[in-house]
């Protein structure tokens, strides 16, 4: 609970004079914002799936951490790719063409989402 902490150093820097205390807090300040963008960043992918219903060979599994594992930033993804919230509609016509998942799986910069032998490394019974 980072937020506490700052409340408790800074009823301890009330004890210290005027200026001093009013540069600790804007830094202070300063160091809680970063801290707490950077939580909620990190709260999201690593950990985090999408899941999708997939239809008759059975729902996929979106990984966060195995895409961020590979080395990807969010903005390979977010938001040219995909929108930063669920519920988009995919079809496997448009990944064989190019588009949402297979902008990357299409044989190139990961496995080819067309090619029989890798349906299953997406969709799960
Ligand atoms: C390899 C692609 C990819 C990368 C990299 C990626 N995401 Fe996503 N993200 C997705 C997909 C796919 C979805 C689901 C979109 C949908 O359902 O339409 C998603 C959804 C989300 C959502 C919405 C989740 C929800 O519950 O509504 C957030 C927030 C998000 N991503 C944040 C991030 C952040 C932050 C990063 C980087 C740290 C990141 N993503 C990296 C592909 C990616
Ligand atoms: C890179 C991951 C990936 C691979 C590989 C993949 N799919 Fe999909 N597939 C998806 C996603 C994501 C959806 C969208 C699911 C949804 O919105 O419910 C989908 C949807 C589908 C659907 C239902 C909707 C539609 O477009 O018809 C079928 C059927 C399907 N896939 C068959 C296949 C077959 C057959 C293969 C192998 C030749 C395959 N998929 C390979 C990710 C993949
Ligand atoms: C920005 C590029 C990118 C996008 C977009 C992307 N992926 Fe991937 N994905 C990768 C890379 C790279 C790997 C590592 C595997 C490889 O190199 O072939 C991977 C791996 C995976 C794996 C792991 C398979 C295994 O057996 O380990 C799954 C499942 C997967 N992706 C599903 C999806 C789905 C579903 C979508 C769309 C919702 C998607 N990916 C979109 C780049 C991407």
């Amino acid at each position: 609970m980072p937020f506490i902490t700052i409340l408790s150093i800074r009823i301890k820097i009330r004890l210290m004079k005027g200026g001093e205390e009013m540069r600790i807090t804007v830094l202070l300040l300063t160091v809680f914002v970063a801290v707490a963008f950077v939580g909620s960043a990190l709260a999201v992918p690593p950990g985090k799936t999408v899941e999708f219903a997939g239809g008759a060979p059975g729902k996929v599994i979106f990984d966060g951490k195995i895409h961020a594992d590979k080395g990807l930033k969010c903005n390979d993804c977010h938001t040219k790719i995909f929108p930063m919230k669920k519920g988009g509609k995919y079809t496997m016509a448009d990944m064989n063409a190019g588009k949402n998942c297979g902008s990357c799986h299409n044989g190139e910069k990961a496995f080819a989402s067309k090619d029989a032998a890798n349906c299953g490394k997406c969709h799960k019974k």
